[in-house]
């Protein structure tokens, strides 16, 4: 009994027990620690250099500026343009070419030149037998005004996306034609 008292008396005595962390579990925090910083230090620039193409607000809708609205008419009519575009980090400008006409109901349709055969470049009105139709020299793809496919080609041209503002006729992106019939 007086034992028992002695023990709980000298156990009240000791220094509370704390929870200590060995030497072998400090190195390994303070190790570890230093190196995920360390890492964090060269990975985040890493990754914002990769990703910071896409964090770029992007020009408005890249819309170019071509020619005036009062030059088109019915007949298609070549026009040349160029558009700066940026692919990740290389910014580069692509020279373009256009087919602008107007449709019987006032549309204006801007044609993409790239036959849908080969790739080859259509032309209006360059061959004799078949007058006003886009003619593809390389193996005799032929369209109408608005790109509609009538030979050779499995699909119309493609054409631009297009924009009439203050006057002016403005290309965009090129997109399926929608207006080939
Ligand atoms: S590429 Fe135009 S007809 Fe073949």
């Amino acid at each position: 009994m007086n034992n028992n008292h002695n023990d709980e008396h000298e156990e009240s005595h000791k220094p509370p027990r704390r929870k200590e962390m060995s030497r072998r579990q400090f190195l390994t925090y303070t190790l570890g620690g230093a190196t995920a910083y360390m890492a964090a230090g060269v990975v985040i620039p890493m990754v914002r250099f990769a990703v910071d193409p896409i964090l770029q607000k992007g020009e408005d809708g890249s819309f170019v500026k071509v020619v005036e609205g009062s030059k088109i008419t019915a007949e298609p009519q070549e026009f040349d343009f160029e558009l700066k575009q940026q692919d990740g980090w290389y910014n580069s400008t692509a020279q373009l070419t256009a087919w602008i006409s107007k449709t019987e109901d006032g549309q204006i349709v801007a044609l993409s030149p790239v036959c849908k055969h080969l790739g080859c470049m259509v032309g209006w009105n360059n061959n004799d037998s078949h007058p006003n139709e886009f003619y593809c020299p390389c193996h005799g793809a032929r369209y109408t005004a608005n790109g509609k496919n009538l030979a050779v080609a499995p699909q119309p041209l493609d054409m631009y996306d297009v924009k009439e503002e203050g006057g002016w006729i403005y290309l965009g992106a090129i997109i399926p034609n929608t207006v080939a019939k």
